[in-house]
């Protein structure tokens, strides 16, 4: 049985492949990818190659790709099934045969529904003079916030005892159990009854992008320990993969979006009309989110707190984001510890003009980096001087890393000229590598002599070219899928002349049909030495600039013609010559 893609997605999405592969080779960065010593063949420098954007993997050496369920396959010896239970395992999943019953049989939607129950307690309880009268102070005396911002985030209060949840719960058909692993209740060693998880706490439930409450955050109202709790994840909900009020952002951050690190921040940057400010949950910043962002917006402003842990978290945060190929920004604030604090102190006007100015990447790298070096010290200027050019010598426009150059230069009181040399030198020695990884690829790629993986590949090469680049094409973009399942353009499994390429074909466009296409998706099909050659034909396509329609449709073409050459029979090179031409002339006109 086909394993769904819904099942796929959620393992693959729990299993960075950047941390997945990091935990069997030594990856280096190099650029926006990983690099390393390929597992599978024996290699003296890195042709590996980890692409964290496409979840993917690729040997320009051997040919070995796919994704992180073929890494599994190749890795641990297994076959599909294993390795996505594998994967499951190790990202602390549970496959079932419903997918939708997890922990104890309780299904995500009963969770669902008692997160609702609940929240709707809590904002009871808050409303209510005489239960909530110090959580209600709390919010709008202390934190000063306005009962609109209160009812628009939901808020709640949860009172000080042990049961008040648990009855209200218990009366409206919730067992202990399911509270215990809905996360509201703990359960009591002595006498095994559930008993109220948050007490004597302000209430801020997380609601996720369709609307449903799938967590809560609590915090206390003064200064005792902890300062919050949250629900761990459950059947319904994975931490590391939501986002403190996407649910309200997503409609607002299509440029830029607002990353802090609290709860009230987000609520004072929304109520300020910053309503493009998210956060984590009460986690650092995964992989999972960072993509998750990118699916929203083009640009993060980092907004954490300015203490030293606050600025740590940004460095990683910078990376994570640049890696999955958002715009970057840092906010520079200074006076206060965190947005909420410096809205409350300067206003949101000060705030707005604070995120304009906030710090490119480099910016943000430069003060770093100078800050770490004494450069009246000769050997700290030379370190910090590489780590500068280590960085520009990554980034790929010309003017930008002039620009970059030019200020580097200058704060570090070198001349310009120096330091253009070694970012230019750095620079080289990149492009050399690539060069070789790539031109290599493209030998082993025109060959197709003694290729085990689509054998019959040789027999005609103009139709292989243009077989690649239909295959590389419909696994890259949807778009091509549905012209293809749409009849818009004309092709069928019998336009190909590989066996292998005809298969691809078949596989891809019928899991379209079935709205469950996903690269993964066809590990199921396809063995992991098959998988590494359509990574590999999915890259070339991504390493070339012109991928437009008229690309695809014009490989589609010579296809069909290449197709009615040989139907023709192939005795004189002339009239090859003259079918082919009669071809271009028709599709000119
Ligand atoms: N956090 C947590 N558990 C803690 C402390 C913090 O989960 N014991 C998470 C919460 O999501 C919190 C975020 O980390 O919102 C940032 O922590 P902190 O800066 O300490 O709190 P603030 O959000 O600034 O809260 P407040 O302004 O109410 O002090
Ligand atoms: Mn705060």
């Amino acid at each position: 049985m086909l394993i769904s893609r819904e099942i796929i997605e959620e393992i693959r999405s729990r299993n960075d492949i950047v941390e997945l592969i990091g935990s069997y080779v030594n990856l280096k960065r190099a650029g926006a990818n990983f690099n390393g010593l390929c597992p599978y063949h024996s290699e003296k420098s890195p042709s590996f190659t980890v692409f964290p954007a496409t979840q993917s993997f690729y040997c320009f050496g051997c040919g070995a790709g796919g994704d992180a369920i073929t890494f599994a396959m190749r890795s641990e010896n297994l076959d599909y099934p294993s390795a996505v239970e594998f994967l499951a395992k190790r990202a602390g999943i549970t496959i079932t045969s419903d997918d939708r019953e997890e922990k104890g049989g309780i299904s995500k939607r009963r969770i669902l529904d008692m997160n609702l129950a609940a929240a709707k307690y809590f904002r009871a309880c808050l409303f209510d003079e005489r239960i909530g009268r110090v959580g209600m102070d709390y919010l709008t005396k202390n934190r000063r916030l306005a009962p609109s911002v209160i009812k628009h985030f939901g808020l709640g209060f949860a009172p000080d005892g042990f049961g008040g949840l648990t009855d209200h719960m218990h009366k409206l058909g919730f067992s202990d159990e399911e509270l215990v692993v809905g996360f509201l209740c703990g359960k009591s060693q002595k006498t095994g009854r559930a008993y109220d998880y948050f007490r004597n706490r302000i209430i801020f439930p997380i609601i996720n992008t369709s609307g449903d409450v799938i967590a809560f955050g609590g915090r206390v109202m003064d200064d005792s320990k902890p300062k919050y709790l949250n629900s761990s994840d459950t059947p319904g909900f994975k931490k590391s993969k939501n986002l403190f009020a996407l649910n309200f952002a997503k409609n607002h951050c299509s440029e830029r979006m607002i990353l802090c690190e609290g709860y009230m921040d987000v609520i004072a940057l929304h109520a300020a009309g910053f309503e493009n400010a998210v956060a984590t949950l009460g986690t650092a910043l995964t992989s999972e989110q960072a993509r998750l962002m990118a699916k929203h917006t083009k640009q993060v402003i980092i907004s954490y707190d300015s203490d030293e842990a606050g600025q740590a978290a940004t460095r990683k945060a910078v990376r994570m984001l640049s890696e999955v190929g958002l715009d970057v920004k840092i906010l520079r604030m200074e006076g206060a510890k965190d947005p909420d604090e410096y809205i409350r102190k300067f206003g949101a006007d000060r705030f707005r003009s604070v995120i304009d100015a906030s710090r490119t990447g480099f910016e943000f790298k430069m003060e770093t980096t100078l800050h770490k070096y004494d450069l009246s010290v000769s050997d700290h200027k030379i370190k910090a001087s590489g780590e500068l050019c280590e960085y520009i010598s990554e980034v790929w426009s010309g003017v930008e890393r002039e620009v970059y150059i030019s200020a580097a230069a200058k704060r570090l009181g070198i001349s310009e000229e120096g330091l253009k040399n070694d970012v230019e030198m750095l620079r080289r020695k990149k492009i050399k590598t690539y060069k070789e990884k790539t031109s290599q690829q493209a030998r082993l790629g025109a060959m197709g002599v003694g290729d085990k993986i689509n054998s019959d590949a040789i027999k005609n090469i103009r139709a292989k070219s243009a077989e690649e680049a239909v295959v590389g094409l419909l696994l890259m973009f949807e778009e091509y899928r549905a012209l293809v399942v749409s009849k818009k353009v004309g092709l069928c499994k019998d336009d190909f002349f590989s066996e292998f390429h005809s298969r691809v074909f078949e596989k891809i466009i019928s899991l379209h049909e079935e709205n469950q296409y996903d690269f993964s998706m066809l590990g199921q099909f396809f063995n992991p030495d098959e998988m590494g050659r359509l990574e590999g034909l999915e890259q070339k396509r991504r390493s070339l600039t012109e991928n437009g329609r008229a690309v695809f449709e014009q490989c589609v073409s010579t296809l069909k013609a290449e197709k009615q050459i040989a139907a023709q029979g192939t005795d004189s090179i002339d009239s090859i010559r003259m079918l082919l031409e009669q071809k271009r002339n028709k599709s000119n006109n």
